[in-house]
């Protein structure tokens, strides 16, 4: 039984991306893990074609991953890290080894150049942070190409079990018998393998707990309409779809008992950016009475920001609000503005679901704990 499962999902691997060797415990059909490496090959589950296509990237180089990562072919803060740290592989292995000196700040150059692919989401940064400080350490240059791949692993493996920790412990916050509001795509494709803010979901509705489930499409790039919404069907998990600006009456009307959304960065007082239409959410949940959650793991928390203030806020191209795949959706040559993340002050935020606990309010203490405590 086993065996023929194995055999399904090699067959469906090119399709689904389901990688049971990397998970040999839990072969679930309908796993999602957009992130492959393969024998030096880094494969992704290009995000800008679903749900009407599982087409595959193929990156050989780490300027490929740059432009995977700017132009969303894979995104989400932690899809992004993991995606970071195996382009800091393809780079080291672009490099002349014989130097220790000269290939260390090639190294480092070159993760200077993947760190601005994306500005706003802190995982990309940490995760080229992490893996230059693995090279550093490693004196035996021979070695260094496979000490950086191992690095590269830990973190795509580690950044699973985060997540399924973030569902266990988030679970509890689920409504057995009410409804779950949450945004953007925070599931498998915006991680390595089950999400933060929909695995949370995804485990309260695997520990028995039954409510409805709202989605926002995520206006411009419907990352909830084509990602989430997919996801969701794969999961076998009932979602409906509603467009960003019916919350406000949703809340009104009582059809939502909590929000959930994932994060990009979470400065150390608790002020947290993620995708654009967040703070409009957070400020409804309050005026409504409504708690407003937040899972990421803590290499989203970045303590050298004292508030949100300081995060910097990705601005991308008008053309993503003027025109859909190519086709306008507004008249030709009208100016759009396309800020892609805001900052939810800490004041609305109930809780936030980490990998060390949930933590509340007052942030500044509870978060330097959790990341403590990772
Ligand atoms: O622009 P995106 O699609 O990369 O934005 C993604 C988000 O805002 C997610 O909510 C966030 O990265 C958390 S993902 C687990």
């Amino acid at each position: 039984m086993r065996e023929q499962r194995k055999e399904l999902c090699a067959s469906l691997n090119e399709k689904l991306f389901l990688c049971p060797e990397i998970h040999p415990e839990t072969p679930a059909l309908n796993e999602i893990r957009p992130i492959l490496w393969d024998n030096g090959t880094l494969k992704l589950l290009d995000q800008t074609r679903l749900p009407a296509e599982q087409a595959i990237v193929y990156l050989n180089d780490y300027r490929g991953a740059v432009a995977a990562i700017r132009d969303m072919q894979v995104r989400g803060a932690p899809a992004i890290g993991v995606t970071a740290a195996y382009a800091v592989v393809m780079a080291a292995k672009e490099l002349p080894t014989d130097d220790r000196t000269v290939f260390l700040n090639a190294l480092r150059e070159a993760g200077d150049v993947i760190n601005a692919a994306r500005p706003t989401a802190v995982n990309l940064q940490w995760a080229v942070r992490r893996m230059i400080e693995v090279a550093e350490s490693e004196t035996e240059m021979g070695r260094v190409n496979e000490r950086l791949l191992a690095e590269a692993k830990t973190i795509q493996a580690e950044d699973e079990a985060i997540n399924r920790r973030m569902g266990d412990f988030g679970k509890e916050l689920m409504p057995d018998g009410g409804s779950v509001l949450t945004h953007c795509n925070t599931g498998a494709l915006a991680t390595s393998a089950f999400g933060t803010a929909l695995g949370v979901i995804r485990a309260g509705w695997e520990a028995g707990r039954r409510f409805q489930v709202f989605n926002t499409e995520t206006r411009p790039f419907l990352q909830g309409a084509r990602l989430t919404s997919w996801e969701f069907q794969q999961l076998g998990i009932p979602a409906t779809l509603m467009v960003d600006s019916a919350a406000g009456i949703m809340m009104q009307r009582g059809e939502i008992s909590c929000v959930i959304t994932g994060a990009d960065r979470i400065a150390a007082n608790g002020d947290t950016a993620n995708k654009i239409g967040t703070y409009s959410l957070a400020v409804l949940a309050k005026e409504n009475g409504i708690p407003f959650y937040v899972a990421a793991p803590t290499s989203t928390v970045d303590l050298s920001l004292a508030s949100g203030d300081e995060i910097e806020i990705e601005q991308r191209a008008g053309e993503e609000v003027t025109h859909f795949r190519g086709a306008p959706t507004a008249p030709v040559g009208v100016e759009a503005i396309n800020p892609a993340f805001d900052v939810t002050p800490h004041r609305y935020i109930t809780a936030i679901v980490t990998e060390s606990g949930v933590v509340r309010s007052p942030y500044v203490e509870s978060l330097k704990l959790a990341v403590a405590g990772s």
